[in-house]
């Protein structure tokens, strides 16, 4: 198969007097200066409805950027019969046609759309510019280019034939449509689900997450501009019950693919079971869903190397990635040094609005979460087996701002040790050193979640135990690094038990699932 080799978008700087900086913020000032309208983009068509929405940046709520419009049942049925038509032509289309599509989708981004699609996730997701880069420039781009190889390899995957007996395998798309529901923390994410679906040939109904509509509405302006035809990616926003029932309440409905919260996936998944009679073939179901990441250390471990493997993974973009370090698990040896580390990092962080790009903390997504974040911060606040060494305050006057806290408890069963909050708060337990083992087990018996996980040390057999005895704590397990930052084409993405499928995001495992096969015989 002849297809461009897959390279990872080269991340920009955008250190100061770089072009790639008054690029994005001239881009970021226009956007917030103007209003934008998104409406629902169903067969081709941008269909605006009767109830709308606004949209403001978390960062700054009572500035309104926008407004979208919210779908009744009848434009979800319409998203699926224009969804089906489109398929009879888009299962014939040679992958060839396929993959030019998402090439180009690729090049938009990486080129004249990447600005526009950083300022987006800005603004309204309130990523600064280096995390915006990472996410809606690179991943997305090394979503659709890495896509594009792993299907080229899963179609060469071909039986044995004999002199006179010619066996063959088609990667089929499924029959019927997918279902594409995104989260907000990665535009990356939310361009990947429906893109990857579609390259294998499906069509799809795409709900976006409410506070992710902004760059949803890129994305859809590039992959038109890249050729998807109309019908093959349909978006709804609006009510997710009443979507959700909707669509898996059809017939044809045949694949969720699925990132989010662990409560609502399984939801989902109850009611496919509760539908499973009226469909015409069993639904794939892939989710990525919630987390509580770890970092273990041992005492031969590099307190520098622990103390940014804590900050960075728990801090960057406000600890919303589903990778993002929340529980850490220092040895007692290391704890001052470890923990003089961290405060000052923590101390030099500044927090604000992602337009002044020296803000490394920007708000976290919305007052949901920011009232739950306040809540058990300030639990933690009275508790007597919890202290706070960093941070504690928070403020969302202006926008929802919650400072990077550090909870140290002498409980390793504290709340916050096993509850997801999804936000700038991590919690730290110190363990006696001659404890590891016990440690260990500690961490497996509480990780109801199996996403990321790192182990710090430089012994090699405590390397390796660790890597034992917590292998089934995540699906990404990280050794003498943080436990966020999994690139495509290098760290294919997921996780088990409470956390997902682990039908890894980027990888052809993930992209076998959208296709049906078919084995054709042919004697001579
Ligand atoms: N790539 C992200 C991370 O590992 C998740 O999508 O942090």
């Amino acid at each position: 198969f002849n297809v461009p080799i897959a390279i990872n978008e080269p991340v920009k700087s955008y250190a100061p007097g770089t072009p790639e900086r008054d690029a994005v913020l001239k881009a970021y000032k226009d956007m917030y200066a103007s209003k934008v309208d998104v409406p629902l983009y169903i067969n081709g068509q941008y269909v605006t409805t009767e109830n709308t929405k606004t949209m403001s940046p978390p960062h700054d709520h009572k500035h309104i950027v926008g407004t979208y419009h919210l779908a009744k049942k009848k434009h979800v049925d319409e998203a699926i019969a224009t969804a089906l038509e489109a398929r009879k032509t888009w299962s014939l289309m040679p992958w060839e046609q396929r993959a030019a599509i998402f090439l180009k989708a690729a090049e938009l981004v990486a080129g004249p759309y990447r600005y526009k699609i950083n300022a987006a996730t800005m603004i309204a997701q309130s990523k600064n510019i280096f995390q915006a880069e990472i996410d809606a420039a690179c991943e997305l781009v090394d979503f659709l280019r890495f896509n594009v190889q792993y299907m080229t390899e899963i179609y060469s995957e071909q039986p044995k034939s004999t002199s006179d007996a010619w066996n063959r395998v088609e990667y089929r798309p499924l029959e019927g449509f997918t279902y594409a529901v995104t989260p907000f923390n990665f535009t990356a994410i939310a361009g990947n689900l429906p893109a990857c679906m579609a390259l294998m040939g499906n069509v799809v109904v795409w709900k976006p997450s409410d506070s992710q509509v902004y760059s949803a509405k890129i994305i859809m302006d590039i992959f038109e501009e890249a050729g998807v035809p109309p019908g093959v990616i349909n978006v709804v926003f609006g009510d997710p019950v009443m979507i959700s029932e909707t669509v898996l309440s059809s017939p044809d409905f045949s694949g969720l693919h699925f990132t989010g919260s662990t409560f609502v996936f399984k939801e989902l998944w109850k009611q496919i079971g509760n539908n499973i009679h009226n469909y015409k073939t069993y639904p794939r179901i892939v989710g990525e869903t919630g987390g509580k990441d770890f970092i273990m250390a041992h005492n031969t471990a590099i307190p520098k190397q622990v103390s940014t493997a804590i900050v960075r993974g728990a801090f960057e973009y406000q600890g919303q990635k589903c990778s993002a370090a929340s529980r850490a698990y220092i040895p007692k040896s290391l704890w001052a040094e470890v923990k003089n580390f961290i405060l000052e990092d923590v101390k030099s962080f500044k927090m604000g609005s992602p337009e002044d790009m020296g803000n490394f903390i920007t708000a976290v997504i919305h007052e949901g979460s920011f009232d739950k974040l306040a809540k058990y911060i300030d639990a933690a606040k009275k508790d007597a087996d919890a202290e706070i060494i960093a941070g504690g305050n928070y403020d969302k006057s202006k926008g929802y701002f919650i400072e990077p806290t550090v909870i140290v408890t002498t409980n390793p069963n504290y709340t916050t040790m096993h509850t997801e909050l999804f936000g700038p708060v991590i919690t730290i337990y110190v363990y006696e050193d001659d404890a590891y083992a016990d440690t260990l087990k500690l961490v497996d018996s509480t990780s109801e979640y199996a996403l990321t996980g790192a182990i710090l040390a430089t012994d090699r057999y405590a390397i390796t135990q660790a890597t034992t005895a917590l292998q089934n704590c995540a699906g990404n397990f990280y050794i003498n690094d943080k436990c966020t930052g999994a690139v495509v084409g290098q760290q294919p993405f997921g996780g088990a038990r409470a956390s997902g499928t682990n039908d890894k995001a980027g990888s052809p495992q993930n992209l076998l699932r959208w296709v049906s096969t078919r084995l054709i015989k042919e004697t001579f």
